[in-house]
C-alpha cells in the first residue's frame, strides 16, 4: 500500500528516499515522483513506476542553486537565471560537471543533466533533509496528464511508490520551463511556467527545439507528440460544441456543451494553467459517466503561460 503522509511528515518522507524508496512530493507546478539521483536502483525504479521509456532523462532537484552547481557546470547564463528564477519553474540543461554522482540512467545517458530548484516550501524542506539530489519526473504513468493534487498522484501511482506528500493544490499548474544551456545557442526545449518572455529580458533571444522532435538541432528526448492524454479524443480551436461533448472553457464559454470546466472565466492565462490539468481530468470522468464523445477545447492565447497551456492541450489532442 501507498502511504499518504500529511505535510508534518515531511521527515519521514526525506527517510524513505534516503532509504531508495520513491515518494511523491508537490511543487509549484506539478507533483514529482522523487528518488535518490545518486541510486541507481532508485532510478531504474522511477522509470519502472512510471513506464517511462529509459532515453528519456530526468530532472535534478535541489534545495538551492549551490547545490545544483555541485553537479552541473554552470556558465554566466546560468547563473543569472538561477540568481533570478530560482526557485521557481524554470530547468536549465547543462554540462554534467566532472564529479557529478548522478546516476548516467537519471540522464538517459547523456553528457548533460538537466537541474532546477522548485518554490515550493515543502519540496524545500524535503531536498534540504533528504541532502541528496532527487529526480523527480512528473508523478503520473507516462503519457497520462500530469498530477495536481495528491489524489491525482495516487489516481495513477498507488502502489508503485512508498509514500506521497501532500501538500494541497499546485499553484502553477503546468512543469517547469525547459531551457537548454549545454551549448552556445541558448534553446527553449519546453514552454512551461516560466514564461519564455521573463528568461529571454535576462538572457536575450531563446531558440526553439522543435517540439515534435523534428528537424531542430536539439530536441529534448521527452517532447513526445503525442502527452498529457486523457482518455477522451481532445479538439482544438473550438468554435461551436454540441450536447454529446465535453467543454474546455476559456472565457465566457461556448453556449451547448455536455459538461463544462472553465479555465478561467476572466481570460487569465495564469489561472487558466493552474486549472488545465485538474480540468482534463475533471471533463475525462465527466465524459466517461455521460457518455460523451470529446473534450472540445476554446482558443488560449499564447502569450506568457498561455505558450506552455497551448503546447499542452496539443499533445492532448495529439493522434495517440
Ligand atoms: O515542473 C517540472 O519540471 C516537473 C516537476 C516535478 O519538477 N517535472 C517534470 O519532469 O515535468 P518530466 O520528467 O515530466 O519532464 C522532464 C523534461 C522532459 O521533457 C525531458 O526530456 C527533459 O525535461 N530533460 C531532462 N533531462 C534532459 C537533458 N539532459 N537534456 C534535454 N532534456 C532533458
Ligand atoms: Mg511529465
Amino acid at each position: 500500500m501507498t502511504e499518504r503522509l500529511e505535510a508534518a511528515a515531511v521527515e519521514r518522507a526525506a527517510a524513505l528516499l534516503r532509504a531508495g524508496g520513491l515518494v511523491a512530493f508537490p511543487t509549484e507546478t506539478v507533483y514529482g515522483l522523487g528518488a535518490d539521483a545518486w541510486d541507481a536502483r532508485a532510478v531504474a525504479a522511477v522509470f519502472a513506476a512510471k513506464g517511462r521509456p529509459s532515453f528519456n532523462p530526468l530532472i535534478s532537484h535541489f534545495p538551492d542553486a549551490e547545490a545544483a552547481f555541485r553537479e552541473v557546470a554552470p556558465d554566466q547564463r546560468a547563473r543569472a537565471l538561477a540568481a533570478r528564477f530560482w526557485p521557481g519553474p524554470l530547468t536549465l540543461v547543462l554540462p554534467r560537471a566532472p564529479g557529478s554522482r548522478v546516476d548516467p540512467l537519471a540522464a538517459a545517458g547523456l553528457d548533460t543533466l538537466a537541474v532546477r530548484v522548485p518554490a515550493h516550501p515543502l519540496a524545500l524542506a524535503l531536498l534540504r533533509l533528504a541532502g541528496v539530489p532527487v529526480v523527480a519526473p512528473s508523478a503520473n504513468r507516462s503519457g497520462a496528464v500530469s498530477p495536481t493534487t495528491a489524489a491525482h498522484v495516487l489516481a495513477g501511482l498507488d502502489g508503485r511508490l512508498a509514500a506521497v506528500l501532500d501538500g494541497g493544490s499546485c499553484a502553477v499548474g503546468v512543469e517547469s520551463t525547459v531551457v537548454d544551456l549545454s551549448g552556445p545557442v541558448a534553446t527553449l526545449l519546453r514552454p512551461g511556467g516560466l514564461p519564455r518572455e521573463a528568461i529571454e529580458a535576462v538572457i536575450g533571444p531563446l531558440a526553439q527545439a522543435d517540439a515534435e522532435g523534428g528537424e531542430a538541432a536539439r530536441p529534448s528526448p521527452g517532447m513526445l507528440l503525442s502527452h498529457y492524454a486523457p482518455g477522451l479524443p481532445v479538439r482544438l480551436d473550438a468554435a461551436e460544441v454540441g450536447p454529446d461533448e465535453a467543454l474546455l472553457a476559456f472565457g465566457p464559454p461556448l453556449p451547448g456543451a455536455g459538461a463544462v470546466w472553465q479555465l478561467s472565466a476572466d481570460g487569465d492565462v495564469v489561472e487558466a494553467a493552474s486549472r488545465l490539468f485538474a480540468g482534463l481530468r475533471w471533463l475525462d470522468d465527466q465524459g466517461a459517466r455521460l457518455e460523451l464523445r470529446g473534450i472540445a477545447a476554446m482558443p488560449v492565447p499564447m502569450a506568457g503561460l498561455g505558450a506552455a497551456i497551448n503546447d499542452r492541450l496539443r499533445r492532448a489532442a495529439a493522434p495517440r
